[in-house]
């Protein structure tokens, strides 16, 4: 089994990934539902809703704004890097569930932001919208129209971007090989493009410790971290 998917990633065109917050874990990001997930600890209704933002912006911000910080002081890992690196050798294309920004610094050029940017910031009400790293001094911050900024990202009960999207159906349904990393698959509509990869017969590829429930769909399952396997999956191709 191993040799025949070995072989089918040597000779595939076009590789797409698709990333959860696993293949972060290892960089110090924490997921949402593994064992110190933050949807364990935090009520996802109180901090990742628009309703829960216009009842307490102050309160979500602080959450998110702890959580940009821990981002932007983070390190892509070697998972970030085997899949940058790739590129050399490969047609790649991550469509991503994560708003961290690694996979862009690590060196990732087709990084398709399903679920936004926690980098960007954008207005509320006017049409500014720009990559703020910097540190807020007082939450909630304030657009110069007046009116309450947000992070870039989508919440719970939000459409993904369109365009996004769409790009992210496009890229799942035509590749040759797809790799799932780190994700748990139980948010939809992202948890459909290994669907799409699958019925337009591409060669399936988990990378998770964990079982999910795409894994009896896939050619081959690596039960390791990213950072430990994807190094490993690059030796094949390069
Ligand atoms: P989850 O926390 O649901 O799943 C993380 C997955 O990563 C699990 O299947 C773990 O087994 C796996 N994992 C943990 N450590 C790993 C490692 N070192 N290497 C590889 N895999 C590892 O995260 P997501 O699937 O990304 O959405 O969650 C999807 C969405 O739910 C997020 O984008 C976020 C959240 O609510 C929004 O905020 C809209």
């Amino acid at each position: 089994m191993f040799e025949q998917v070995a072989n089918k990633l040597k000779k595939a065109e076009k590789i797409v990934f698709v990333t959860g917050a696993g293949i972060s874990q290892e960089s110090g990001i924490p997921t949402f539902r593994g064992k110190d997930g933050l949807w364990r600890k935090y009520d996802a209704m109180k901090l990742a809703t628009i309703d829960a933002f216009y009842e307490d912006p102050k309160l979500v911000w602080e959450w998110y704004e702890e959580r940009r910080q821990n981002i932007l002081a983070a390190k892509p890992n070697p998972g970030h890097t085997a899949i940058a690196e790739l590129e050399k050798h490969k047609q790649v294309h991550v469509l991503t569930q994560n708003v961290d920004g690694l996979h862009q610094r690590a060196g990732s050029k087709q990084v398709y932001e399903l679920h936004g940017s926690i980098i960007t910031i954008r207005c509320t009400t006017c049409s500014f919208k720009d990559n703020i790293t910097s540190r807020f001094s007082d939450l909630p911050p304030l657009c110069k129209c007046g009116s309450i900024l947000r992070p870039d990202v989508v919440w719970f009960g939000e459409a993904l971007p369109q365009d996004v999207w769409q790009d992210a159906i496009v890229q799942a349904s035509s590749c040759d090989v797809m790799i799932v990393v780190g994700t748990s698959l139980v948010v939809s509509p992202a948890n459909l493009l290994p669907v799409y990869a699958k019925q337009n017969g591409a060669v399936m590829i988990e990378v998770n410790p964990e079982e999910t429930q795409m894994s009896s769909s896939m050619d081959l399952s690596l039960r390791s971290s990213a950072a430990k396997a994807l190094p490993e999956l690059l030796t094949i191709v390069s």
